[in-house]
């Protein structure tokens, strides 16, 4: 957005001055986003109208009606229960949140949940076979790919994401190819020997 356009000269009647201090309710009309700015200031976010999601997620179907900002991550986490898949940064930055959709790896804080309707969803409680871990899971025990755990949901999803892909041919790729995961316990070598390792197995 260009200064003038922030200023509001693209938006007869609505000045960002006006929003945030001119003492008058001003309501700014977004295609997602409703904001209402009282006297104060302060601003608060007007219900939209919710949509109907169904989603099939770990091979269990889901019918959500949900308000159409929600992300994949919220529903996943605070609809359904499914808090495996984590929240680090909630904008697109750690890769923590990396779930499958249609059997890619996106990540979900920036998916809306809306655009899931009638896809398959896969997080990291749906990669086991009953007692069964997935290789993926099972070369991160071994290969002790983790230390407190939180990014290893992520990373295992992205990784097993990308064996998939077909793009694990070097350390090198492994590394370029799962640079979105972030760990900030730096178990980086150890997580590319588990890849290694699983992707024998997934072959
Ligand atoms: S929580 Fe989604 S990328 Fe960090
Ligand atoms: S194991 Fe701690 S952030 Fe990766």
């Amino acid at each position: 957005m260009s200064p003038r356009e922030d200023e509001g000269q693209s938006r007869p009647g609505v000045s960002r001055r006006g929003v945030l201090g001119g003492g008058v309710a001003v309501a700014v009309a977004a295609p997602l986003l409703t904001t209402v700015a009282d006297a104060s200031g302060a601003v608060d976010v007007e219900p939209a109208a919710p949509v109907t999601v169904r989603v099939e997620v770990n091979g269990r179907a889901h019918t959500l009606e949900v308000d159409p900002r929600v992300t994949l991550l919220d529903a996943l986490r605070e609809r359904m229960g499914l808090t495996g898949t984590k929240k680090g940064c909630d904008r697109g930055q750690c890769g923590a949140c990396t779930v499958h959709v249609d059997g890619r790896r996106v990540l979900s804080c920036l998916t809306l949940a809306a655009t899931t309707n009638g896809r398959e969803v896969t997080t990291i409680e749906g990669l086991a076979r009953g007692d069964r871990l997935h290789p993926m899971q099972q070369a991160f025990i071994e290969r002790d790919g983790l230390q407190c755990g939180f990014c290893t949901p992520g990373q295992i999803m992205s990784a097993v994401g990308m064996v998939q892909e077909g793009h694990a041919d070097s350390d090198a790729e492994i590394r370029e190819r799962m640079s979105g995961n972030l760990c900030r316990c730096s178990c980086y070598p150890r997580i590319v020997d588990a890849v290694r390792d699983a992707q024998k197995v997934m072959r």
